[in-house]
């Protein structure tokens, strides 16, 4: 996002927090917290800052839009973002499910279950089929869904989750519900509250190994547009899902400034939302905002007046692909300080940084995800092609990643 900012000739000044060393090329860097909300309204006054766009789940889930509407000081600052009620969509599970089932959108059947109740989880595990699928109602970092084949492994999960706390007070509710098996994408919505825009389609790859398998990670490839979303496809997720969503939105007063990213399962021909997230995904970014043509300033400019609708979108139609670096180990115990080189021989792809650092002046990891290396193309073959030939000019000590994103299209 702050690379596509950064080139906004409406863009004054930019600060991104914490940032990283791909940030402090194009922002000013400032280290602070996200949830720090006293220091980031210290660093707006003193900065002057006119608008600020919130990237990552927790700070909406914890109120930060609210917490600027509320001071006299903050209150003319555009926030992009919901406010925490809205946020419920992504910070409780069980709250998405209502949500969903209130307002018809299509989504698995489901029973949610506190520790109080844990026998009837157990009765409501045998009237299922496996595989069985226990989601912590809170966040969980992304770690929160055990996806079990085994009934009484089910059950000893949900215990787990319930009673000892396995994700703390995110699983003192879970949510069961029943499995659907097809191939899932995700659909982004940007939203001013009245009007709304559809993004591009992506999909991701979440594991860590090839043919998707291993544990799960943030993250280590996307893809947009999403090949099997075709019109007819698009048009049902439209009409069953984007508008009754933005129309649930303002049935139940949840004011909604910003995007709305939603997980999709394709059962069949027909879209199931699997969850609700209060923000666009990573590396999902990574794919979506360079394909977006548009001045990214105006547009939340837009958000920010409500004239999202005067906004005409114009979307790149060739395919964009990522593929994410990331440190040996990952998304287990991982080293961090290596070295990367080679960076600067990238021709043709765009290097997207995550975990990295600068330390006396030499690139270094800072993280799990190191960084993304993005390329367009006319199909995401091409565009992965050229990624990939860029990916071998790079190096760090233990570098990894996925050599077949997109082997299941
Ligand atoms: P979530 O955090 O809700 O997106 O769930 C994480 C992952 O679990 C999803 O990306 C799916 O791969 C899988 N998943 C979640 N819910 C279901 C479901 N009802 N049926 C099948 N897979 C699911
Ligand atoms: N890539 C998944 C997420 O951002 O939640």
């Amino acid at each position: 996002m702050a690379w596509k900012l950064d080139q906004s000739p409406k863009l004054g000044k930019l600060f991104v927090a914490p940032g990283n060393a791909g940030t402090a090329n194009i922002a000013k860097n400032i280290p602070i917290g996200v949830n720090d909300f006293e220091a980031i309204k210290e660093l707006v006054i003193s900065e002057e800052i006119e608008m600020v766009i919130v990237g990552s789940e927790d700070p909406l889930v914890n109120g930060v839009h609210d917490f600027f509407l509320e001071d006299p000081e903050l209150r003319h600052v555009s926030v992009i973002g919901p406010q925490k009620a809205a946020a419920e969509l992504e910070g409780s599970k069980e709250f998405a499910k209502k949500f969903m089932i209130r307002h018809a959108i299509p989504t698995a059947s489901y029973e949610s279950f506190t520790a109080d109740n844990l026998e009837h989880g157990f009765r409501f595990l045998e009237s299922l089929n496996p595989p069985y699928v226990l989601k912590a109602d809170g966040l969980a970092a992304g770690k929160g869904v055990l996806i079990l084949n085994d009934l009484n492994e089910a059950k000893a999960e949900l215990k787990t989750m319930l009673v000892d706390g396995k994700f703390g007070t995110a699983s003192a509710i879970v949510v069961i519900e029943e499995f659907l098996a097809g191939i899932e994408l995700s659909v982004f919505v940007l939203t001013d509250g009245k009007g709304y825009k559809v993004l591009p389609t992506a999909k991701d790859y979440k594991r860590i190994g090839a043919g998707d398998t291993g544990l799960n990670t943030g993250g280590m490839g996307a893809i947009s547009p999403v090949p099997f979303a075709d019109n007819d496809f698009m048009e049902k997720i439209h009409t069953r899902v984007v508008v009754p969503t933005i129309e649930g939105l303002k049935k139940d007063n949840l004011p909604y400034r910003g995007f709305i990213f939603i997980g999709l399962i394709k059962v069949g021909n027909d879209p199931f939302v699997i969850e609700y997230n209060v923000r666009l995904g990573d590396p999902e970014t990574e794919v979506v905002v360079p394909r977006i043509k548009n001045d990214l300033v105006e547009v939340f400019q837009a958000v920010s007046n409500q004239t999202l609708n005067t906004i005409d979108l114009q979307l790149d139609d060739r395919t964009a692909t990522t593929v994410m670096l990331v440190s040996g180990g990952y998304p287990e115990s991982y080293e961090k300080e290596k070295e990367i080189k080679g960076v600067e021989n990238v021709k043709d792809s765009l290097v997207f940084h995550a975990g990295t650092k600068f330390k006396d002046d030499k690139l270094v990891t800072a993280g799990g995800r190191v960084m993304a290396i993005t390329s367009f193309g006319n199909d995401f073959k091409e565009a992965l092609k050229k990624s990939y030939q860029n990916i071998e000019k790079i190096h760090f000590d233990k570098m990894n990643y996925r050599k077949d994103i997109g082997f299941d299209l």
